[in-house]
């Protein structure tokens, strides 16, 4: 389904009565914490065929109602995305390079027969949130206002086709770290058994139904002490794909680095591609090839491979030090986040943070 037409009432109407925004005093939520307090308003858009986008409005934080019969119940038609505002020195609220997340809202939908939103209206959505919500951006650099625009079939209808009915929303947590650990890095577990992905598949759409398929595998890894869980690919259970929530990128003694490379079964991250332009540009050339698991254990056991990092919207950058692979744990490096980690990580927050010179015109302040 692909019409991106939008009547005239998308306009966003406040709704008289809504609370003011309040600057958070509490602690922000990490760790387990992370997405458990929403802030006091939301927005919402309907979709129906042969009318188009409408009734865009910002309203108070609260429940929805759909019938049991909607479609996104039976047969998961349910996408969604995750980006950030960030408090700049100067108490303008940053986006980072949301014109992306809206490309991959519109590649999600294609996949799953849902209808495109048009770039503008997702990013506008978006940014009339966070107007609304701005007392909720954390403090600068004490974390960040999590964003989730999200899209679900809400027709009536138990007849398999692509619904014509949709809810758009887009819900808001502000939010310190994912990963609580101490030492920058977590450890991770190495799935044979489940796949996250297949050629042909739903993988490099952000679609529910990706998370869903990935959980009994995260349960496991988080029951026996792991923070989260490597996916190989389904056909040959070797190369090494994505985390599932977090793609991955390997930094070698002699400087090179390497990710999977983006096909149908690897999510492409907006951070993976930040990632790879301020590598490159820091004289670290990104090579985008498979890398099998039997390799990865190799390379850190002869010392080859120096470090080893996750990326994502939610967890910025965070290194992985100890991998269980079939039973046997190996390290990479000498455990912790290794330099260049580091060193990427502080230039993707400068960047987010509206602290370093934004030469990509990543950043955009919402007015
Ligand atoms: C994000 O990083 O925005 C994600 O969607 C990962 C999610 C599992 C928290």
């Amino acid at each position: 389904m692909t019409t991106t037409s939008y009547g005239p009432d998308v306009i966003f109407e406040r709704q008289a009565g809504s609370a003011v925004s309040r600057n958070s005093g509490e602690p922000i939520p990490s760790g387990k914490g992370f997405g458990s307090v929403f802030t006091d308003h939301m927005v919402r858009i309907g979709y129906r065929a042969g009318e188009g986008w409408h009734g865009a409005r910002v309203e108070r934080f609260g429940s929805v109602t759909v019938s049991p019969a909607a479609a996104v119940l039976h047969y998961g038609q349910a996408i969604f995305e995750g980006l950030k505002a960030y408090r700049a020195p100067d108490d303008r609220v940053l986006l980072f390079r949301p014109d992306a997340n809206a490309a991959r809202f519109q590649r999600s939908a294609r996949r799953l027969a849902m209808p495109e939103m048009p770039s503008e209206l997702f990013v506008r959505a978006v940014e009339e949130l966070v107007a609304a919500d701005r007392g909720w951006v954390p403090p600068t650099d004490r974390g960040s206002l999590y964003l989730r625009p999200f899209m679900v079939a809400t027709e009536p209808f138990l007849g398999m086709r692509p619904a014509e009915e949709y809810l758009f929303c887009v819900i808001a947590s502000p939010a310190g770290g994912v990963f609580s650990g101490g030492s920058g890095a977590i450890s991770v577990d190495v799935c044979h058994d489940y796949s996250r992905a297949a050629a042909g598949g739903t993988g490099s759409a952000k679609c529910a139904g990706n998370y869903a398929a990935s959980l009994p595998a995260l349960h496991r890894a988080l029951s026996s002490g792991y923070d989260q869980v490597v996916f190989l690919d389904a056909a040959r259970q070797a190369d090494v794909e994505e985390l599932g929530g977090m793609n991955i990128f390997f930094v070698f003694r002699d400087g090179r680095i390497t990710t999977p490379p983006l096909r149908d079964t690897v999510l492409a991250g907006v951070t993976r591609d930040s990632v790879i332009a301020l590598a490159g540009a820091a004289g670290h050339p990104v090579v985008e090839a498979p890398y099998t698991i039997e390799q990865w254990r190799a390379d850190a056991t002869n010392g080859r491979l120096s470090e080893v990092f996750a990326c994502g919207t939610a967890a910025t950058i965070v290194g992985i030090d100890r991998v269980r692979h079939r039973d046997a744990e190996f390290t990479v490096g000498d455990g912790g986040a290794g330099p260049i980690t580091a060193r990427l990580r502080t230039q993707l927050l400068d960047l987010q943070y509206g602290r370093a010179a934004d030469v990509r015109n990543w950043v955009r302040a919402v007015p």
